[in-house]
């Protein structure tokens, strides 16, 4: 069932779990996430970024498809259709081809620009009845080509673009997109404590999201979650799993065993793999059962 992803993050942080948004690049990965969110009972966010976007041959096709498995397949947990790290021109092509969430990642720009893009978008998104998240501190890694330094994200700011009437925040507390390096500093829950304090205070709390979901901690996952995080994106640890397993099949020679080449049975296992990482994921996030 296609719905915003206000509610869902709404009810998540009442009850102090959160809602797995997982990147989609094709069919099988929304298949495989869309049948473990409906095998467990679990709300989920499908994210697309603008290069997955892109490479599925643009949004309508992506909302032309999720729609129609969301059907096929029966599904009746809530499924949020999300724009990842959207610019400005991506987010009004996701609100016309009928994505029913948006990111605004307006992080990389002088912060009155993002007031000012936000501030504009909430309007936007919200008189189609779509939800908005926006970013304040930009996440390190690399996403789509765009690469940056972990950044912790100010509690002023945060609470700033909160008062804009958007429905959730991702703000960096030290994460990074894809694996974290061996150096990594793991997540500064001073600043997620001190943001959280100050959103309270200026009477603007709301869901925070944490991006870079790979490979952080499950310990440091259930301290982000007690403090306020409500959702949380996974992208590469999906890619790794999808990877492993089409290698180990081809490794084994099963490509080449009967009709062993036939796309269906070569990306079976990479499919596989994604609905474990899913579950293992939603599971850990405390969604199970509370679609
Ligand atoms: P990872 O690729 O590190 O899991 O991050 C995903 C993400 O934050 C997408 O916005």
């Amino acid at each position: 069932m296609l719905v915003t992803a206000k509610d869902m993050l709404d009810k998540a942080k009442e009850g102090r779990y959160a809602v797995g948004h997982f990147n989609i690049n094709n069919l099988e990965w929304t298949k495989a996430i869309l049948l473990t969110a409906q095998e467990l009972q679990s709300p989920v966010i499908l994210g697309v970024s603008e290069g997955a976007g892109k490479y599925m041959t643009g949004f309508e096709t992506v909302t032309a498809m999720v729609k129609a498995m969301d059907k096929s397949l029966g599904i009746t947990v809530p499924v949020a259709l999300h724009l990842d790290h959207g610019t400005y021109e991506g987010c009004y092509k996701c609100i016309k081809a009928g994505f029913t969430s948006i990111m605004f990642d307006g992080s990389h720009l002088p912060f009155d620009e993002n007031v000012e893009k936000t501030t504009e978008l909430v309007h936007a998104a919200h008189h189609l009845g779509l939800s908005i998240e926006a970013e304040v501190g930009a996440i390190g890694g690399e996403e789509d080509g765009v690469i940056g330094k972990g950044e912790c994200a100010d509690p002023e700011e945060c609470a700033k673009i909160a008062s804009l009437g958007i429905d959730f925040l991702a703000a960096g507390i030290g994460n990074i997109h894809g694996v974290y390096p061996d150096n990594w500093e793991g997540l500064s829950f001073e600043t997620l404590d001190a943001i959280k304090k100050k959103l309270i205070a200026d009477g603007v709390d709301m869901p925070l999201v944490l991006h870079g979901g790979t490979g952080i901690p499950d310990d440091m996952i259930a301290k982000a979650i007690s403090l306020g995080v409500s959702k949380i994106n996974v992208n590469t640890e999906c890619q790794l799993v999808f990877r492993d397993a089409t290698r180990e099949y081809i490794e084994a020679g099963k490509d080449q065993q009967g009709k062993g080449f036939d796309p269906r049975k070569l990306l079976n296992p990479g499919f596989e793999a994604i609905k474990a990482k899913v579950k293992e994921k939603m599971e850990l996030f405390g969604s199970v059962g509370k679609a």
